[in-house]
């Protein structure tokens, strides 16, 4: 019989190069906060067959108390020092998809970490998609100033020169889930299995 290749197959094969070139390497997600890190992650880790960490998580777990309860009582720079320590845990723990905190990836320390043993992704999002996702929500200790939209645009522009380092970038936007873990895919593949990942963000439109 032939040999033919349904497109499920074209792209669990897809998906099984990844992993293959990835080797012991994670991916990270990085980008502000409403980005999508956790839903886009998880949903990326099922089709790598990867497990899903989530650096927030992870440190609320180690410091038994919430995100807000952290910077409340010990201050931002304490939950930055113990952001960088989780990450650096999580990322020696094994290939997985670690979706990180919004201002993790400023720290250079980790950083370097992640593109010693990962494969960063940038989910790059408007100001107006982040607070329509924030809004409503008392969950973000950053943003309980008395503008938190001139504080989203601050944030913005502080940080998306050092986003910008990330080795892939995506657009991540009001669209199903399934359509940005789908360009996830490609240009993990493209950069991964194909040596590039211009081609990718050019075609979504994104400048990289
Ligand atoms: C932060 C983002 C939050 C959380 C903390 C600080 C930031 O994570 O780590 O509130 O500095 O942007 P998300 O990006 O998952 O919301």
């Amino acid at each position: 019989m032939p040999e033919t290749t349904s497109p499920a197959n074209a792209s669990a094969t897809q998906e099984a190069r990844i992993t293959a070139a990835l080797g012991a390497r994670s991916v990270v997600l990085v980008g502000m906060m409403g980005a999508g890190k956790s839903t886009i992650g998880r949903r990326l880790s099922l089709r790598l067959g990867m497990p899903f960490l989530d650096a927030d998580a992870e440190i609320e777990a180690a410091a038994g108390m919430s995100i807000p309860d952290i910077f409340e009582s010990r201050g931002e720079p304490d939950f930055r020092d113990g952001e960088a320590r989780v990450i650096a845990r999580l990322l020696d723990s094994g290939p997985a998809v670690l979706a990180t905190g919004g201002g993790a990836f400023m720290r250079k320390e980790t950083r370097d970490r992640i593109r010693d043993k990962a494969v960063s992704i940038w989910l790059k999002v408007d100001a107006d998609i982040i607070m329509r996702r924030v809004k409503r929500r008392s969950d973000r200790p950053l943003l309980q100033t008395a503008d938190p939209e001139a504080t989203v645009g601050r944030l913005i522009s502080e940080r998306e020169p050092v986003y910008r380092q990330a080795d892939l970038t995506i657009a991540s936007r009001d669209v199903p889930h399934e359509k940005i873990v789908e360009e996830c895919i490609e240009a993990l593949h493209g950069l991964l299995c194909r040596g590039g990942a211009k081609e990718t963000n050019d075609r979504i439109g994104v400048t990289p």
